[in-house]
């Protein structure tokens, strides 16, 4: 892939490094132990101070907020009871344009977590259409009279666990709800339904929020037949889900046709950007269809490549190459390494590493997802190399939309990777301002040690290394928009790449395996490279290679 049209200036969600807040564990403005906006607000400073000559805040350009509209909670916000008010745990409207307007003073931007595959069974949409078969709202979801198969209308099933299809007593009718039955689907064949949604985006769009999340935006339409989905052979995983071939409840071409119309609305509108959680099996491949056959659809769809990587050079490189390959001409990448679904990269990785030390694989993982061609998106915590807390005791547990079926079939409780930021060494990590009150999930037992107060502090710590990539990757062009070329073919224990553009090239060479020190025969020339950044704390430093890399760890060198 060659290097972007260095002539066009870049969006500022194709520089800018993108961080997700889970809102109701980043931060206690209230202490009533849930955090919440002004948790938030207070703690802006440390994500973007806004004041350039100030370094010691993170740099982050844009926050994506986990849903924050009126919600029961059953799936911790993502089963929206009211999508144009605030749940009250979080604070009110005012204080969410008092957000949007301190980011913006701090030119952070502000992207919306969009439900629009469901909503909550307590909307009341959902109230309406579920009162009667002949109410105006009775076709706004997917109803469908009981059928063949145990009585259920097909075999579709739901992602958190068992059938799709419950029964409802008023209609004597089944509704579908890809998730849980809280959350039943929305009928998006219906251009009522549409038009509710897009007047509702537009609510937030003209308040001024800079972009949407759309979440699970790949699972909008069904098929119109209701017909079964074939079983794939020989399918064994312990989530059914996972054993169906999706034929006829995902990414069929009218949801394509739907996030045209979206990314439409959403161009009216100055520099706004679209993501999508593309949620579909074959990852990659499908997902880039979501850039739209003319680039029409989504900006930036998430793929999970790095979430399902082990942590071996040879697979991660594997996963880049093939994403710079099929990344369609004027398409954009964006890659992360963790979410509020899935386990925190340190928990995940530190089994299979070849080193075991945690703070290495942070700097390492860290490395790579800010030197890649492609937008970067961080978890809240993994900047200070926070893990999964993998004990929480039953009865402290919140992740309740994720149910085991009579099967057993169990998909994992994601509570462990959503615990409270730490934010110092006292009591719950400082999470609820100057209260010490139990917050909503227990903190990870390490706090004291891994917290931000701390890892300030330490000129060796996860966090000053990432504060650095940040800064590093912002002053560098090649960073920002070169192209990107390995320079091992085969990696094993390292991985050592080029950004370039016409006048700049940055080598990023990422160690795996610290207790080697290891020869590279790299096809550079030897000398004049400057490090920008390294995990060993040498800065501005000029260097002659190859001696340099005969004990690397992490080197990001820059020659102009
Ligand atoms: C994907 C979200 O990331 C997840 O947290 C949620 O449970 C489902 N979609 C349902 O909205």
């Amino acid at each position: 892939m060659t290097a972007e049209k260095e002539t066009q200036p870049q969006k500022w969600w194709q520089k800018g490094v993108i961080y997700q807040i889970y809102p109701l564990t980043f931060a206690d403005g209230n202490g009533d132990g849930v955090g919440d906006l002004q948790g938030i607000i207070q703690r802006l400073d440390y994500l973007n101070d806004g004041d350039p000559d100030n370094m010691s805040d993170l740099g982050v350009d844009a926050i994506w907020l986990s849903p924050i509209n009126k919600s029961p909670m059953v799936d911790n916000g993502y089963d929206i009871s009211d999508y144009r008010d605030i749940a009250p745990i979080f604070g009110t409207l005012d204080e969410f344009k008092e957000l949007l307007e301190q980011c913006h003073r701090r030119e952070i931007r502000v992207i919306m977590d969009m439900v629009l595959n469901h909503t909550s069974n307590q909307h009341p949409w959902f109230i309406e259409s579920s009162a009667s078969r002949d109410n105006p709202k009775s076709d706004w979801y997917l109803w469908q009279d009981p059928g063949y198969k145990d009585g259920l209308p097909n075999n579709w099933l739901s992602y958190f666990g068992g059938t799709a299809w419950t029964f409802h007593e008023e209609r004597q009718q089944y509704f579908f709800h890809v998730f849980n039955e809280n959350q039943p689907d929305l009928n998006w064949r219906h251009p009522e339904v549409k038009q509710a949604i897009y007047d509702m985006l537009r609510y937030w769009l003209e308040m001024g929020v800079d972009g949407f999340r759309l979440d699970a935006s790949s699972v909008y339409s069904k098929d119109k037949y209701y017909r079964d989905n074939p079983v794939k052979f020989g399918a064994t995983d312990k989530n059914a889900y996972h054993n169906q071939d999706h034929l006829y409840d995902k990414d069929l071409p009218d949801n394509h046709e739907i996030i045209r119309e979206i990314r439409n609305l959403v161009d009216e509108y100055e520099d706004r950007v679209l993501i999508g959680e593309t949620f579909i099996d074959s990852r990659l491949y499908d997902s880039n269809s979501f850039y739209g056959v003319k680039n029409d659809e989504l900006h930036l769809p998430f793929a999970f490549e790095f979430p399902f990587s082990p942590w071996y050079p040879g697979y991660l490189q594997r996963e880049i190459e093939k994403k710079e390959r099929i990344t369609p001409d004027g398409a954009w990448p964006t890659y992360f390494l963790d979410n509020h679904d899935i386990p925190r990269h340190l928990s995940r990785w530190i089994e299979c590493a070849l080193c075991t030390n945690p703070i290495e694989i942070a700097k390492a993982a860290g490395t790579l997802l800010l030197t890649l061609r492609g937008t970067p998106v961080l978890y809240y915590g993994q900047e200070i190399g926070m893990e999964d807390h993998q004990n929480i005791p039953k009865e402290q547990q919140r992740d309740q939309a994720v149910v085991a079926t009579p099967m057993g079939e169990l998909p994992p409780n994601r509570d462990g990777a959503r615990t409270p930021m730490q934010w110092d060494a006292s009591v719950y990590a400082g999470f609820s301002f100057g209260k010490d009150v139990p917050p909503w999930l227990p903190v990870h037992a390490n706090y004291q040690d891994v917290n931000v107060e701390t890892a300030l502090k330490d000129d060796a710590s996860i966090l000053n290394f990432y504060r650095l990539l940040l800064q590093v990757r912002q002053g560098s062009e090649a960073l920002c928009r070169g192209a990107w070329r390995t320079l091992i073919h085969y990696p094993y224990e390292h991985l050592a790449y080029l950004r370039e553009t016409e006048t700049e090239q940055v080598l990023v060479l990422i160690n795996f395996a610290y207790e080697k020190p290891l020869e590279l025969d790299i096809p550079i020339e030897e000398e004049g490279w400057e490090v920008l950044a390294s995990n060993i704390w040498e800065l501005g430093k000029t260097l002659t290679l190859p001696e340099n890399l005969q004990s690397f760890e992490i080197d990001i060198l820059k020659k102009v």
